[in-house]
């Protein structure tokens, strides 16, 4: 039985779909012009918003974080089916979808149904970080998008800025990364915005933070009320990507608890420190953490789809 041929045929079939892989050449002849055309729209959102550039970052940090790396962040919830926009780390927080449409758009018009959502968040967020300023990588390609999504799992998995050390190495170990690609990773808050709600019981109670910093965060942060209000995350340079991330954390400048955990007398102080001194180092490790989390659970070869519109399934 095992040596029949149609068998055989079956299992190797079954074989090549499981062991495909991302490749940066994924697109070379199917779509030779899209990464160009998603480096331009990036630009030109970045040049029309800087803070669009972090926005873009996070968004591939979201989804990669719930089910891999498959888009599921992008649909909108309908009266069928739940998406995880609702979810409490993403609800009047992420932004930036209209920029993925209008790129999808673009790409749709160069290639039709071949380039998917979850591969333009990849794509988008390493030209954000060097529209920005930071370091390049090469982006593996080839992800599939979701035709489901778990609300659930955004709730859970996606790390939360009252998270302590502890929680937050979890969090990352549980999509197969590292304590030290958690360190690296969260040096993406060198770049963007976060509300006053997320780092008000930080700023009021907590006692290792700089005190001139506490006062002027404050000012636009009240006790009660200013949920929305926006603080940047690296109040030197909130649209460079560069280390201060690191050089607020040494200096108890981090701005959500989440943050300052990185350097509290614990196990991590000593790589915080390493890239407060070495910002190249910083910037090379950064761009070998990106892929890692790149390569979460993507969907390759006939799973999934490659969704025409990134809001909703085929
Ligand atoms: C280590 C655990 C992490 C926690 C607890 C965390 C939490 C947060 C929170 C609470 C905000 C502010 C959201 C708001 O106020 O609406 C934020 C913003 C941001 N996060 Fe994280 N984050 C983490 C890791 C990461 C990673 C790994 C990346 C990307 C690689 C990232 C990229 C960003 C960016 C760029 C922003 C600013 C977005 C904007 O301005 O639109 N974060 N994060």
């Amino acid at each position: 039985m095992a040596s029949s041929p149609l068998l055989m045929a079956l299992l190797l079939a079954l074989a090549a779909v499981a062991s495909a892989q991302l490749s940066p050449t994924f697109y070379a002849t199917s779509c030779p012009n899209a990464l160009s055309t998603i480096k331009a729209a990036v630009q030109s959102a970045v040049a029309n918003e800087k803070r669009m550039g972090a926005s873009l970052l996070r968004l591939h940090f979201h989804d990669c974080f719930v089910q891999g790396c498959d888009g599921s962040v992008l649909l909108d919830d309908t009266s069928s089916f739940t998406g995880e926009k609702t979810a409490g780390p993403n609800q009047n927080s992420l932004r930036g979808f209209d920029v993925v449409d209008n790129i999808k758009k673009q790409v749709e018009a160069i290639c039709n149904q071949t380039v998917s959502c979850a591969d333009i968040l990849a794509v988008a967020a390493r030209d954000s970080v060097v529209a920005l300023g930071g370091p390049t990588w090469t982006v593996k390609l080839g992800r599939r998008d979701s035709t489901t999504a778990s609300l659930s799992q955004a709730n859970s998995d996606i790390p939360s800025p009252a998270s302590n050390l502890s929680a937050l190495i979890s969090s990352f170990s549980k999509k197969g990364l590292s304590t030290t690609d958690m360190v690296t990773l969260s040096g993406a808050h060198t770049i963007g915005q976060a509300r006053c709600t997320v780092f008000r019981s930080r700023i009021y109670n907590e006692t290792n933070i700089d005190a001139s910093f506490a006062s002027s965060v404050k000012s636009n942060c009240p006790s009660t009320g200013g949920d929305n209000n926006l603080s940047p995350l690296d109040l030197q340079t909130p649209t460079t990507f560069d280390n201060d991330y690191y050089n607020n954390l040494v200096n108890k400048k981090g701005l959500m608890h989440s943050d300052q955990q990185l350097f509290n007398g614990g196990s991590t102080d000593s790589q915080v420190s390493s890239y407060n001194s070495n910002p190249s180092k910083f910037a090379s490790d950064f761009a070998v953490a990106i892929v890692k989390m790149g390569d979460i659970s993507p969907l390759t070869g006939t799973q999934g789809q490659i969704r025409l519109n990134c809001r909703k399934t085929n």
